[in-house]
């Protein structure tokens, strides 16, 4: 931040003589978006990588939020984060049992499901270094973003969308939100996440908007691209069986 002291000019039609701060600052986020597959097998090391990304030598506490309607197709994925821990002591340590949060559109309206999170962040005592990690949907992503970044002003998010508006928009941008006063997305921050962790995995079950009739995708191929401002496009082509 940088400050500097001008005698505003009368040309300004300020009051001659006045003390004016012009208060000025940037900050760069940067944050890694990656893609793979099975995040949470112990045998995957990408989330340890990344909880070590800044290079401090410490056991990681974490607090673990699973989308509800993820953990209704997977029942077996708060074990396997569960497992995932116990075999990475050194690095990683939950800070409480992971928790099933409400997912879906649900999730973002009104403040209940971002207080209780936030209540529970604060009982589990994070500080600014621990890490979230949120495993789910864009509604609940958009929800969890937007309690973590209230939470001390903002902990350390880490972001593992689930579905294929997750992956590519929802996940990988700086926006969360909340559905509040009759409108959309009423009520947000702006808030870069830490990490995100894209796992295709997680969309091979998915039964895609236009291919119900045709059932689940066989394949989904990822095309990414940047254009001249830099911005990310991610480009999602499924196949049927
Ligand atoms: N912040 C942003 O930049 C941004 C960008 C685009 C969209 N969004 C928001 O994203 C939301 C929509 O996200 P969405 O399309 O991911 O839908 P969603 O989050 O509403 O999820 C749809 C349903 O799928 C369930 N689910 C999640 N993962 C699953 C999985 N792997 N298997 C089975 N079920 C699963 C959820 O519980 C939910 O019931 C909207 O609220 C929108 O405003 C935010």
């Amino acid at each position: 931040m940088s400050k500097s002291r001008d005698k505003q000019s009368d040309a300004a039609g300020a009051d001659p003589g006045a003390d004016v701060y012009h208060q000025h600052f940037s900050v760069a986020f940067d944050y890694p978006v990656h893609f793979t597959r099975k995040v949470f097998d112990p045998e995957n090391d990408l989330l340890v990588r990344m909880v070590n990304r800044l290079g401090e030598k410490r056991v990681h506490r974490a607090a673990v939020y699973v989308d509800s309607g993820l953990h209704e197709a997977q029942g077996d994925l708060v074990g396997k984060i569960k497992e995932y821990f116990h075999r990475h002591p050194n690095e990683l340590e939950l800070a409480g049992a992971p928790q099933v949060v409400l997912g879906g559109e649900a999730a973002k309206n009104g403040w209940q499901v971002v207080e209780e999170v936030m209540w529970t962040l604060g009982n589990l005592h994070l500080d600014r270094q621990s890490y979230v990690i949120a495993v789910g949907g864009g509604a609940m992503l958009d929800m969890m973003g937007f309690a973590t970044s209230l939470v001390h002003r903002g902990l350390r998010l880490i972001r593992v969308p689930t579905t294929v508006l997750g992956q590519n928009d929802a996940g990988v941008g700086v926006k969360n939100g909340m559905d509040e006063h009759g409108m959309k997305n009423f009520v947000g921050t702006f808030a870069p996440p830490f990490a995100v962790l894209n796992d295709f995995e997680f969309l091979t079950g998915i039964l895609l908007a236009g291919q119900r009739s045709k059932g689940p995708a066989k394949e989904i191929r990822v095309v990414s691209s940047r254009n001249n401002h830099g911005k990310l496009h991610i480009a999602f082509r499924c196949f049927s069986a």
